[in-house]
């Protein structure tokens, strides 16, 4: 605190931000999030994730990858196809959860790095850019990224785990990856490359259940497909899954799906 540079989320903040959807706004409009997702064996991330991205403000979600019968059950307003290049133009990718690390699934995380739009990139696709040793060969890249590592994968991306200084962390990966780091945790950090981070207030150690980051990253998704900047995308999601838990936790115990419901009265009160 004290410094310009690091400030503390506050719900003003996404009043801010948040994209004015008038009352004639139309489904393309409003952008399309395209989810690279899941698989055959991780159906369930596909589905977590494809939910977090329906709640947030876009008008459409593409749905690319294995889990194609699972998602239209679950979400039968998504247009799902099996692969990437298929997928039709959206105006942001999310990648990574269940995906997979195998040949396949690198070939899917290349289609969406090479759309020329925003991306976010969590767990497995994580795993396959140290993998194939592709993480500083994200400074080439135009359209921003935003990686979202829990601390094994920090750690697996860094060489190091995050430490003390979790603001300090994300500011060191966010600047070699020249990428925006969410940088999960029970205060998640967000950091940019220019050295600028937010600190989330929301958290709540009722979102410590599997599959509650996979709903993160869709609705972080969903952020950037409408239109807002990497970092405020980043630091919105994370300020409103904190206030989705925190809501899902007065039911009682939670788990990821609760998340993905309770983000609806959450962003209807951002209108
Ligand atoms: N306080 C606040 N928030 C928390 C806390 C806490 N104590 N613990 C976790 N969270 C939040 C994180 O900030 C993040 O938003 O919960 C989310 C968890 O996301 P992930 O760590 O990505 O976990 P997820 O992918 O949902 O669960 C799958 O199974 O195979 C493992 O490695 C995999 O840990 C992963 C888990
Ligand atoms: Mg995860």
């Amino acid at each position: 605190r004290g410094s310009p540079a690091l400030r503390v989320t506050e719900w003003s903040d996404l009043v801010d931000w948040w994209p004015a959807l008038g009352a004639s706004s139309e489904k393309y409009s409003r952008g399309v999030v395209g989810v690279a997702t899941g698989s055959a064996t991780y159906p369930g991330a596909a589905v977590l994730s494809v939910g977090g991205a329906l709640a947030g403000p876009t008008g459409l979600v593409r749905y690319a990858g294995g889990a194609r019968a699972e998602v239209v059950h679950q979400h039968p307003s998504v247009i799902a196809t099996g692969r990437v290049a298929d997928a039709g133009r959206v105006q942001a990718w999310v990648c990574g959860s269940g995906l997979g690390t195998g040949d396949e699934s690198a070939a899917e995380l290349r289609a969406v790095l090479a759309a020329p739009v925003p991306v976010v990139l969590d767990a497995d696709a994580l795993t396959l850019l140290v993998d194939g040793k592709l993480a500083d060969r994200l400074r080439g890249r135009d359209a921003p990224i935003v990686v979202t590592p829990h601390d094994r994968e920090f750690a697996r991306l860094c060489g190091e785990t995050p430490g003390e200084d979790r603001v300090a962390a994300a500011l060191r990966l966010a600047a070699w990856m020249n990428a925006v780091v969410l940088l999960k945790g029970d205060r998640t950090i967000v950091g940019t490359p220019d050295g600028r981070a937010y600190v989330n207030p929301t958290g709540t150690p009722a979102l410590a259940t599997g599959g509650t980051g996979d709903v993160l990253a869709g609705l972080l998704g969903s952020l950037l497909a409408a239109g807002l900047a990497p970092e405020r995308a980043a630091a919105a999601a994370a300020y409103l899954h904190g206030l989705a838990g925190r809501e899902a936790a007065r039911g009682g115990p939670v788990t990821a799906p609760d998340v993905a419901a309770a983000l609806r009265p959450v962003l209807a009160r951002l209108g």
